[in-house]
């Protein structure tokens, strides 16, 4: 595997977490019928700062588009698709959003679950199929342009310190969605 095609999928793993850190609360907030505002605030944060404003503008902005250099188009085919997804990811936090704003659990339930359902199939999407099969369209020099364009883009998003807080916040945030899945959320904030 190609060191830029480690990288995004490293970035898959982090977003996998927190994706099952919100399931667990998804449940909890069916259940309870109540809102964990700090934890909803926090995922939301991960998703559209780390999850999309990070992983996702790697992706649009450096893989695909070198990807259309050599041939993978973005207008239709696996990568149409992938940034399709991405716009719906967008739609389901913004939903996310309105039923944390509203202190709406069921809304906010269906709204996390359809995120988490959608960006699961999608990084499965990536991980087997598409980033293999851009692997053998992007030659050696690709991948070192690649690397370094990656480089770049982490630097002008907040560089090593933004990456290291959102792997922070994902590991809390786990330990929170852990905690309230023991069956004792009142423990998490003491
Ligand atoms: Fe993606
Ligand atoms: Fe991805």
């Amino acid at each position: 595997m190609r060191r830029s095609t480690k990288r995004l999928m490293d970035e898959h793993e982090l977003i996998l977490q927190t994706i099952d850190s919100m399931g667990t609360m998804a449940d909890s907030a069916s259940a309870r019928g109540e809102v964990d505002e700090p934890f909803w605030r926090d995922a939301i944060d991960f998703i559209r700062n780390f999850a999309d404003g990070l992983h996702h503008q790697k992706e649009e902005g450096q893989l695909f588009e070198m990807y259309s250099r050599r041939g993978l188009s973005r207008e239709y085919g696996p990568v149409a698709v992938m940034l399709n997804e991405h716009v719906m990811g967008r739609d389901c936090v913004s939903r996310m959003e309105a039923a944390v704003a509203n202190q709406s659990p069921d809304q906010l339930a269906r709204a996390a679950r359809d995120y988490c359902e959608l960006l699961t199939q999608h990084i499965a999407k990536e991980n087997q199929i598409l980033f293999p099969l851009g692997e053998t369209v992007l030659s050696d020099s690709d991948e070192i342009e690649l690397n370094i364009r990656f480089d770049e883009a982490e630097l002008e998003l907040g560089g090593t310190s933004n990456t290291l807080r959102y792997r922070e916040l994902a590991a809390s945030l786990a330990e929170h969605a852990a905690f309230v899945a023991r069956g004792d959320p009142k423990q998490v904030n003491t």
